[in-house]
């Protein structure tokens, strides 16, 4: 395994995979890497000959006031994580090394949904996603990116801009990894105590009465939406958002009934305690 801190040695060290027709898979990651991240390398590393981890805490995704400073940051055991999965190489640029001018002038934005849902409450979240996801695919040229379902807007905007903007890469989307009780595998589930962990497993209580009601026929987009709110309501947690969305293009279902053969989300933001968690469930 070895951890590669330049843009210029991931060339590099690419360059012959490149050069010799081998598929490169890149798993983008923030590091503290758990199950959740290690299903995408285990199947980046089954499908690809060399599978790349990227390890950054990209500030330009994060707000003034949010966990950056606090976000966990343990390269060694990362790499140790990404080698057991099938990694060959870890890239873990610092800032400046990512951003050796500050802050990019040329940003990648999605016009229409990154002032919605999650991005309703984190704004310019998902522009510095998909600028650094475009940067990231640029340094390694990678023909394959796993991404996870946990982080639905974000996969869903991804997947439009690669279409988009014509990148050459395959983007593959992976299932949602939870724990055995319910709770959607999170960097972030570290901050929790005890007490609130076992609050917060009232999201995929919720979206699972949701989904339980759905497959029973359930087709009212209000009674759906209100099974999540209640269950995390009566854990006390707060509700950011809870909607229902169209898996085609995210637009919300405010009121009425699912079609048939409408293929819905239902997307989830809470707290618990000061942890922001993200969670949903297809429909
Ligand atoms: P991070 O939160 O570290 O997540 C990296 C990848 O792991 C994302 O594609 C995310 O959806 C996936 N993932 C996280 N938890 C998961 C789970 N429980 N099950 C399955 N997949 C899971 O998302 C980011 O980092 C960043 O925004 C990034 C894309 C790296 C850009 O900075």
């Amino acid at each position: 395994m070895k951890i590669i801190k330049t843009i210029a040695e991931m060339r590099e060290v690419l360059s012959p995979y490149k050069k010799s027709g081998k598929t490169i898979g890149l798993v983008p990651t923030m590091g503290a890497l758990h199950a959740g991240h290690a299903s995408l390398i285990d199947a980046s590393a089954k499908d690809c000959d060399v599978t790349v981890v990227s390890v950054f805490v990209n500030p330009i995704q994060f707000g003034k006031n949010e966990d950056l400073d606090k976000y966990p940051r343990r390269l060694q055991a990362d790499a140790e994580l990404a080698a057991k999965h099938g990694a060959a190489f870890v890239f873990a640029p610092e800032v400046k090394e990512m951003y050796p001018d500050g802050d990019p002038l040329t940003l990648v934005r999605d016009e229409s949904l990154e002032s919605m849902y999650c991005g309703a409450y984190r704004p310019g979240h998902f522009r510095g996603v998909l600028t650094v996801v475009t940067k990231l695919f640029m340094i390694t040229g990678a023909n394959k990116a796993y991404f996870g379902q946990k982080d639905y807007q974000q996969e869903f905007l991804i997947r439009r801009m690669v279409a988009d903007l014509n990148y050459d890469i395959e983007i593959v989307i992976c299932p949602i990894v939870r724990e055995e009780s319910g709770l959607a595998r999170s960097s972030r589930n570290e901050y929790m105590s005890e007490e609130e962990r076992k609050s917060a497993l009232a999201i995929s209580a919720g979206l699972r009465t949701a989904k339980m009601a759905y497959d029973e026929g359930e087709r009212k987009v209000v009674p759906l939406r209100d099974a999540v709110v209640k269950s995390i309501l009566a854990a006390r947690g707060i509700v950011q958002f809870v909607e229902v969305a169209s898996a085609k293009d995210l637009h919300t279902f405010k009121g009425g009934t699912l079609g048939e053969d409408e293929k819905a989300v239902i997307l989830v933001a809470a707290f618990f305690g000061k942890t922001r968690l993200i969670d949903n469930v297809e429909l």
